[in-house]
């Protein structure tokens, strides 16, 4: 159980902040969470009490950065239940994504190899993966999803085939927050040989994650979707296929030596694909907000967006100007539109009542082909969201008129 009253207390945007001359509401978690004191005192703390480089000083303080620096990647190992070597820092789930595909896919699909993908994903696991079918001959299809928009095993295994080589799928999707099946999807994938790309941009803050168990072969998240620092995130991939990769991007750090001939020698997983000097604090930040949410409790976190998201759906059916896309969906994510309206003009509205929710298309730009509609307003629940925020939200849906909306521009 959460209690709201005290959790809002570690949240310095959730202190009487107001938007629009309005008691601030924000429902915009899925695009980003606000950060609690604990995370902002550790970034603070580096810049504060230890700035330096990481591992290239020999003296106390790097040393110390060095510690703050690599005891994040047991934190997250114990989260997602890894090995620190499995985790690579990254600058999110984008690029954790985009690594994948360069530094997996480019150089192991051939002309003809397939690349599974469905039309809920984001464009951070779609993009990537147009361009390397491009530059490999490989082909793209869709797992096709059910009625609702979910990704079911059954329509995994209705398009697989020896020529899949990558399944690439959220675990939670970013507009419907259906969650998948990552454990028996993964082991269907596996059965034809293929490997299994999680973005987990959605799920690593809202769901329990055990890479292990789903037996996924690469995880991709963001730590500013799960209360930590942006330009932060992980790639987690299967040891020994990360040992057989190697890096797109090349610098300082990553190498053990090299020589005027060209001889490089790289370091092993993870440094090797950490070129450069990295996010630093945004690690540091990351470690204390992956400690925060494990503190919250993960199933804690599950059950109140799931109780908040019940409790709107039913309320929003009660007025009748509302359509909702998702009305069966897992995640405190609902996706919706006030009939006759578009979704910007009711959620600029919405915004002009304190509100802050999304509307668009969410960059999952193929998802109208399943829903029919290319925007919607997108309201996402987190776990410090109350029911007095639910009701805002409702009353706001339920004076979301033609004329309300026309009242705010003119
Ligand atoms: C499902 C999904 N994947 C990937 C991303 C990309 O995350 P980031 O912008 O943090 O790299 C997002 C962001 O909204 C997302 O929702």
């Amino acid at each position: 159980m959460i209690n709201t009253e005290i959790i809002r207390k570690d949240f310095p945007m959730l202190d009487n902040k107001k938007m629009a001359g309005k008691p601030l509401v924000y429902l915009d978690n899925s695009a980003t969470t606000f950060k609690p004191n604990r995370v902002i005192d550790a970034i603070n703390d580096f810049y504060h009490n230890y700035t330096s480089n990481i591992h290239r000083g020999e003296y106390e303080l790097s040393q110390k950065a060095d510690n703050a620096y690599d005891s994040v990647r047991g934190i997250v190992g114990r989260l997602i239940n890894c090995s620190e070597k499995e985790v690579i820092f990254t600058s999110g789930a984008t690029n954790s994504l985009n690594i994948v595909a360069y530094s997996y896919g480019l150089q192991n699909l051939k002309e003809g190899d397939e690349i599974l993908l469905t039309l809920a994903e984001h464009a951070s696991n779609v993009l990537p993966w147009f361009d390397v079918a491009k530059r490999t001959g490989a082909v793209i299809n869709y797992i096709p999803l059910d009625e609702e928009g979910r990704l079911t095993p059954e329509g995994l295994k209705s398009v697989i085939s020896e020529k899949t080589k990558i399944v690439a799928f959220a675990s939670v999707t970013n507009v419907l927050g259906f969650i998948a099946d990552v454990k028996e999807l993964c082991r269907i994938a596996h059965q034809y040989g293929a490997i299994a790309v999680v973005d987990g941009a959605q799920s690593t803050a809202h769901i329990k994650t055990d890479v292990k168990d789903w037996d996924c072969d690469f995880l991709a998240f963001s730590a500013h979707k799960m209360c930590g620092p942006s330009g932060v995130g992980v790639l987690y991939g299967k040891k020994e296929i990360l040992d057989a990769m190697v890096p797109f991007t090349y610098g300082g750090g990553s190498n053990a030596r090299f020589e005027a001939d060209g001889t490089v020698i790289l370091k092993d997983a993870p440094e090797k694909f950490e070129s450069g000097t990295p996010d630093m604090e945004g690690v540091i930040g990351l470690g204390a907000a992956v400690k925060y949410i494990s503190s919250v409790g993960l199933d804690n976190i599950y059950e109140h967006e799931k109780q908040l998201r019940d409790y709107v759906v039913r309320k929003i059916k009660e007025l009748g100007n509302v359509e909702i896309y998702n009305e069966h969906g897992d995640t405190g994510i609902i996706a919706l539109n006030v009939k006759d309206i578009f979704a910007q003009d009711a959620a600029s509205y919405i915004g002009s009542q304190g509100i802050a929710v999304r509307s668009g298309n969410h960059c999952a730009k193929m998802l109208h082909n399943v829903i029919g509609v290319t925007e919607t307003i997108r309201a996402s629940f987190y776990f410090y969201n109350t029911y007095e925020d639910a009701d805002r939200l409702v009353e706001a849906l339920k004076n979301c008129t033609i004329e309300n909306c026309i009242g705010i521009f003119f």
